[in-house]
C-alpha cells in the first residue's frame, strides 16, 4: 500500500504515521508513506498557497494551482512506477462517512492520494478536476484535513495483509459483523476486589465461546441499538438469547 498526502503540514501526518503498528508497517515496508507539501509548488515569491475568497467573506481558500502541481508530481510518480493512476480522496466534512466497510474496500487499493485541506476550503475548480470521493471523519468539523487522514490511513493499514500480525483480529473486529467485541482480562485474577469471569479461566473453550458471543450481542443491544438492529443472528445466537432475559423482548 502506497499512500501519497498532499498537505500544507507533512509533519503532522508523519510523526502520527511513526509510531506502534503503522510504524512498523513502514519499516517493514507492508505500506509507504510519502507526503507531499503543496507549499513546495507555490507560484509566488513569499511562497504564498491561498488568497482571499471571490465574493468576499471569512478565511482564505487554498489556490487551486499549487494543489494540482502536488497531484501531478504524485501521480506521474506512480505511473512511471508501472502502477495505474491513484484514487484521490478529499477530506472535508462535506463528504460521505468513513466507516470499516469502506476501509475494507480501499484496503485494497495499492496507492491512495489524500487530499488535505485547510483554511476555509480549496479552490473548487482543483476539486472537480481532481477528487474522485469527498470522505468525511464525522460530524464535526476539524481545522484541516490532516487528522482525518490520519485516521483513515490507520484504519486502511490495520487491513493490509500481513501488517497486524495477528489477522484474525482484523476479521474477528468490532464492526465486521455489526457486533461489538466482548471484554477483554489480563492478570491479576483479582484486581481491586474485581474478579475476572470463572468462564474464561475454566478452560472449556466451547464455554469461553459462548460466553464471549453472549456479551458480544449484549453490549451491542445496549451500547449500539443501531448495530444490533442489522445483526444477522446464527441459529447459536438465538439460543443464546432465548436463556438470557436481557433479549426478552428481541425473540
Ligand atoms: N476536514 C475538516 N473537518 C473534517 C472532517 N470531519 N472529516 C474529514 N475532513 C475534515
Amino acid at each position: 500500500m502506497h499512500y501519497h498526502v498532499l498537505t500544507l503540514f507533512p509533519e503532522m501526518i508523519e510523526q502520527a504515521m511513526s509510531h506502534s503498528i503503522t510504524g512498523r508497517a513502514q519499516k517493514n515496508e507492508q505500506i509507504v508513506l510519502e507526503t507531499t507539501n503543496i507549499r513546495d509548488f507555490s507560484q509566488n515569491k513569499f511562497m504564498k498557497v491561498d488568497d482571499y475568497p471571490y465574493g468576499g467573506g471569512a478565511g482564505m481558500v487554498m489556490e487551486a494551482e499549487p494543489v494540482y502541481l502536488s497531484y501531478e508530481k504524485v501521480v506521474k510518480e506512480v505511473m512511471a512506477a508501472g502502477r495505474k493512476k491513484p484514487k484521490v480522496l478529499f477530506m472535508s466534512p462535506q463528504g460521505k462517512t468513513f466507516h470499516q466497510e469502506m476501509a475494507i474496500e480501499l484496503a485494497k487499493e495499492e496507492d491512495l492520494v489524500f487530499l488535505c485541506g485547510h483554511y476555509e476550503g480549496i479552490d473548487e475548480r482543483v476539486l472537480e478536476e481532481i477528487v474522485d470521493e469527498q470522505i468525511s471523519i464525522g460530524d464535526y468539523v476539524l481545522t484541516g484535513g490532516e487528522i482525518a487522514a490520519v485516521v483513515m490511513m490507520d484504519a486502511i493499514s490495520r487491513l493490509v495483509p500481513g501488517v497486524l500480525h495477528n489477522d484474525v483480529s482484523a476479521i474477528t473486529d468490532t464492526f465486521t459483523d455489526n457486533l461489538l467485541e466482548y471484554p477483554q482480562y489480563t492478570r491479576p485474577v483479582e484486581w481491586r476486589g474485581k474478579r475476572v469471569p470463572d468462564v474464561l479461566m475454566s478452560g472449556h473453550h466451547a464455554n469461553i465461546e459462548k460466553w464471549r458471543r453472549e456479551q458480544s450481542l449484549l453490549r451491542t443491544k445496549n451500547q449500539r441499538p443501531d448495530l444490533f438492529e442489522k445483526v444477522e443472528f446464527t441459529k447459536d445466537d438465538m439460543k443464546i438469547m432465548k436463556k438470557n432475559l436481557a433479549f426478552q423482548d428481541e425473540i
